[in-house]
């Protein structure tokens, strides 16, 4: 972690040598995002309504991605699909997808983004709305491959009887990951 402490009490009266330090500092937090990301994916251990925790969900999803032959940011953005669930459960896709944006495809980020929508596929009817609510993409390039995430590597991945790969087999794709040059804004 960089040493220091800035001069301005508002950013209008900061220095270059200020801003120095500022990105330093924010390099550090990316250079370390992995570190958290991992701490998150431990976070969804625990207590769940389903039959297994969340961290299962997403191991078991991770899993099937790659047994069918996804490639590595592929099977990261599936271990990672439901990791807004830790800190934006209200928008749990929409969170996940943003995380993982600067680091993968813009078919990965739209898939993550999307599937909370998709998936309602399979539960929406049970509330009065309609299925298929994600036809609305009908025509979108990334609708197969949406509904395929969800058929595939999330919908059918809550079965306590699966045998997934533990959360360490995966860590170095994670950081393989987040190690990337990040793209994107501020
Ligand atoms: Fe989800
Ligand atoms: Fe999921």
């Amino acid at each position: 972690m960089p040493e220091g402490t800035v001069s301005f009490t508002a950013m209008e009266h900061g220095t270059k040598d200020d801003y120095v330090l500022v990105f330093a500092h924010e390099q550090h937090q990316i250079d370390t995002q992995a570190d958290r990301v991992m701490d998150w994916l431990r976070q969804m251990e625990g207590p769940s309504p389903y039959q297994i925790s969340r961290l299962d969900h997403v191991l078991q999803s991770a899993t099937r991605a790659e047994n069918d032959g996804a490639d590595m940011e592929t099977i990261v953005c599936a271990l990672l699909h439901d990791i807004g669930d830790v800190i934006g459960t209200a928008n749990h896709s929409q969170v996940g997808a943003a995380l993982i944006r600067p680091y993968v495809s813009e078919q990965n980020w739209w898939v993550v983004h999307h599937h909370g929508l998709f998936q309602g596929y399979y539960w929406f009817s049970h509330y009065g709305r309609q299925p298929n609510e994600r036809d609305l993409y009908i025509d979108h390039p990334y609708y197969d491959a949406t509904v395929r995430f969800c058929a595939e590597w999330d919908q059918n991945c809550f079965d306590p009887a699966y045998q997934h790969r533990p959360l360490e087999y995966f860590e170095p794709m994670v950081r393989e990951l987040f190690a990337r040059t990040p793209s994107g804004e501020l």
